[in-house]
Order: structure tokens, then sequence, then C-alpha cells
């Protein structure tokens, strides 16, 4: 059966990826982004989102079977964490009466490996609070340091992302409405974003030290499509509040072999 498939970042990289393969299959795919999209919006703007969100359900015929949010930015200034994490959960949010028509609801967001760097505990605390205007101002005050500082922005907005599916995972309006939330985290993704990076050996150097990857090393955006198909497909009956490294390593060379002692006793 055709299902009706919303995909943001749909113009470029991994969106772009994901609704193509879609499509290729079958389905129907509604694409959101600043351009190139079937629905043209800005989800760095609380209005970008409402409207967005609102052509996208007219768009589908008010059944939308699972959204896909790839939309995204990783320059170190305030706004990405209004695209990265408003522009994700604001828009997801305002789909959910949608999503509730649909016999199979399913949503997918791209967080990042980079939710396991350093960051700004307090952004990240902003943006879980719902406060755009405060995760503004800490971003604000945050690239003012300098451009060191300035970086800690796109780890903060994963960081909050990952977070965010966690909790509202569990919760009546996403499994209590039998809507599977998800993400996926992937490492060094060859798109346009990582492209001016990783074209200079010393770019890429760097990225390989904040971002090892031993399994087959940097990743084409299909790698990352393919999961987030899985994850929104009617196959995926219980799967909640995971964030999935799909990474080519990064998160098990960083993290290591033990992340379950956490809560061991002493
Ligand atoms: P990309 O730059 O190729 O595509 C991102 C798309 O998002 C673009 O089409 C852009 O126009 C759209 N977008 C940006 N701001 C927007 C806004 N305000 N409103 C609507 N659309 C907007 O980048 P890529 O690599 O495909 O990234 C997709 C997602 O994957 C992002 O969330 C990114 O943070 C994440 N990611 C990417 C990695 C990589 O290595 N490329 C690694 C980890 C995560």
């Amino acid at each position: 059966m055709t299902r009706t498939y919303v995909v943001t970042g749909a113009g470029s990289g991994i969106g772009a990826t994901t609704a193509r393969l879609l499509r290729e299959r079958g389905q129907k795919v509604i694409g959101v982004d600043l351009k190139g999209a079937d629905i043209e919006a800005d989800l760095s703007t609380p209005q970008g989102r409402v409207d967005a969100a609102a052509a996208a359900t007219a768009a589908a015929d008010g059944r939308v079977d699972a959204v896909i949010a790839c939309a995204g930015i990783s320059a170190p200034i305030p706004k990405t964490i209004s695209v990265n994490f408003f522009g994700v959960t604001e828009f997801l949010t305002a789909l959910l009466p949608a999503l509730g028509r649909s016999d199979a609801p399913r949503a997918a967001v791209v967080s990042s490996m980079a939710s396991l760097q350093p960051n700004s505990p307090e952004m990240v605390d902003a943006a879980l609070a719902g406060d755009e205007p405060k995760a503004l101002e800490i971003a604000g005050h945050v690239v003012a340091q300098g451009p060191e500082a300035a970086y800690l922005v796109y780890p903060s907005s994963k960081r909050a992302l990952a977070r965010w599916v966690r909790r509202e995972s569990i919760t009546p309006a996403w499994a209590g409405a039998g809507i599977p939330l998800n993400g996926v985290a992937p490492g060094t993704v060859l798109t346009p974003m990582t492209a001016d990076l990783l074209a200079s050996a010393d770019g890429a150097a760097m990225v390989d030290a904040a971002v090892p990857m031993p399994l087959n090393y940097h990743q084409p955006p299909e790698s990352i499509a393919n999961l987030l198909i899985w994850l929104t497909s009617v196959e995926n009956t219980h799967m909640a509040g995971q964030v999935i490294y799909d990474d080519g390593g990064a998160d098990a060379t960083l993290r290591g072999d033990d992340i379950w002692s956490w809560n061991d006793p002493k």
C-alpha cells in the first residue's frame, strides 16, 4: 500500500536521498525545504514551522503516514539551535493530528554522533524546556566567546534533539497514540554539508580525529536514508525512543564497550 511521507531537508543530502529512495519504492513523498522541494518553508522560525506543517497536511489530504525530519545546518551560529531542534520538534508536533489519521504512523529524526561531543548544558536545558528565545540567547553568548565556543551550538542542538526523542517517544502523544518516534545519529556523511570540510587534507584529518569510523569510513547518504526508511516503515512496531548510531563505529570507539554500568550497584 502506498504510504505518504513528509521529508524535511528534501532538497539536499540525506533528505534528498531519502525522498528519492522512497519515491523509487512507490511511496508518496511531500518534500519540505528552503528551496528545491514541494513545499518551500523556513523551519528556523515558529511561523515557518506552522505554515510548513499546514501546507504538508493539506498536500497529504489530511493524513500523513510518516515524518522524516532531516533539515539541519551545522554552522557555528545561534540559528543552528532553531533549525536543528525547534525546526524538528515543533514541526513534528504540529503534524501529530495528521499522523493520528494514519493506520501505521511513524516518525524519525536525524541527530548526530556530535550529540556525544562537548556541548552547552544550559542551551540543551533551554531547548528541552521549549524556550527558544532563551536557547537563542545562550547560543548568542556562546558564539560571542569565539570560534571554539561557537562550535558548541551544533552538538548542543543534536544532544537536545536526541534527549527530546527519548523523552517524548514514551508519552501519550507518541507511544500512547501508537507512533514510534526514533532518531538516527550519523557519523561523517558525504553530502554538501561536509564537502568543503573534507575537501582539504587538514579539514578531513580534523573531522576524522573527532569522528573515528573504523567500519567503511565516510558514509554515503543512502546508509542513513535506508535506516530512516525502516524506522518509519510498517515493520517498525516496537522501537521507541532510540537514537541509532549509524556511524561507522564512531560511537563504539568513543564510548567503549560499557554504556550499561551507569546504574549498577556501587
Ligand atoms: P545538507 O546541507 O545536504 O541538507 C540539509 C538540508 O536542510 C538542505 O537542503 C537545507 O536547505 C535544509 N535546511 C537548512 N535549513 C533549513 C531551514 N531553515 N528550513 C528548511 N530547510 C532547511 O546536509 P545533510 O548532510 O543532508 O544533513 C541532513 C541532516 O543530517 C542534518 O540535520 C545534519 O545535521 C545531519 N547530519 C549530517 C551529517 C553529515 O556528515 N553530513 C552528520 C550527522 C548529522
